[in-house]
């Protein structure tokens, strides 16, 4: 399944939709390394429903505001590229002004900037904005804040979590996978641990459960116990 965002005119795209009964909206939020991506990817597919990567939109500002030299607190700069600038999400890639930049978009320098620039409000209120517009077929999100404040009023709403050491450990695995040598666990961990602690205490749109969400810790999970665990609770809401 595929989606079209575009930041620019925050476009709704056309999604095919298997049945009018799957229209509820699922957001997966939690820290770094929970899983909520493949999770989510996952679930979505089981579902029926589009589902929607937001790290990888703010990944993609990051990764524009980086290539041009603009910094955080540049914010009128920033506002001027947001106005012109179109990521697209397309068979889980995404691609920025018609270009391919998956394979940019998660790489140690990506890690290290994009919090400070997920701070910053003129990116949050480009991104919120267009999230919202890709909702009206219903959608699995994941993210930091698509319960607290994207979608409040979701059908579920789901916190997943796990121990900084498992989730240092799952990103090791996942570099690993990609080929990348040298991975270094320490290092991972620290930057998991920062990160947290940056999204955590940023003024807009810090990373919390939200009210009403379903806290599932999986420390001591599989991925597919997840997943099922993730797409029971969904077919029980669509049954509603
Ligand atoms: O989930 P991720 O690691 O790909 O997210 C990348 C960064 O984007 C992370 O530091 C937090 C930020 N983010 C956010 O602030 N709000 C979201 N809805 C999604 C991600």
């Amino acid at each position: 399944m595929s989606e079209d965002i575009n930041v620019s005119d925050n476009s709704v795209n056309a999604v095919d939709r298997p049945n009018e009964t799957h229209k509820i909206i699922v957001t997966i939020d939690g820290p770094a390394g929970a899983g909520k991506s493949t999770v989510a990817r996952a679930a979505a597919k089981r579902i029926g429903l589009p589902y929607l990567d937001t790290g990888a939109l703010y990944r993609g500002v990051a990764w524009r505001m980086n290539k041009d030299g603009i910094n955080a607190d540049e914010g009128s700069l920033m506002s001027e590229v947001l106005t012109t600038f179109k990521l697209e999400q397309r068979n889980g890639k995404l691609f920025a002004d018609g270009v391919d930049i998956t394979s940019h978009i998660r790489t140690p320098e990506i890690d290290r900037l994009v919090s400070v620039y997920a701070a910053r409000p003129e990116v949050r209120n480009a991104l919120v904005d267009l999230q919202r517009s890709q909702a009206v077929n219903g959608l699995v999100a994941d993210g930091r804040d698509m319960g607290t404040v994207v979608f409040p009023e979701a059908e579920l709403k789901i916190f997943l979590t796990a121990s900084a050491e498992e989730r240092a450990r799952r990103r090791c695995d996942e570099r690993i996978a990609r080929g990348e040598k040298n991975v270094n666990y320490d290092e991972v961990l620290r930057q998991v641990i920062e990160r947290d602690r940056y999204d955590m205490e940023r003024e807009i749109a810090p990373l919390r459960p939200a009210q009403g969400c379903i806290i599932l810790d999986t420390t001591d999970m599989s991925i597919e116990e997840v997943i099922d665990a993730v797409t029971s609770l969904a077919k029980e809401f669509m049954r509603q």
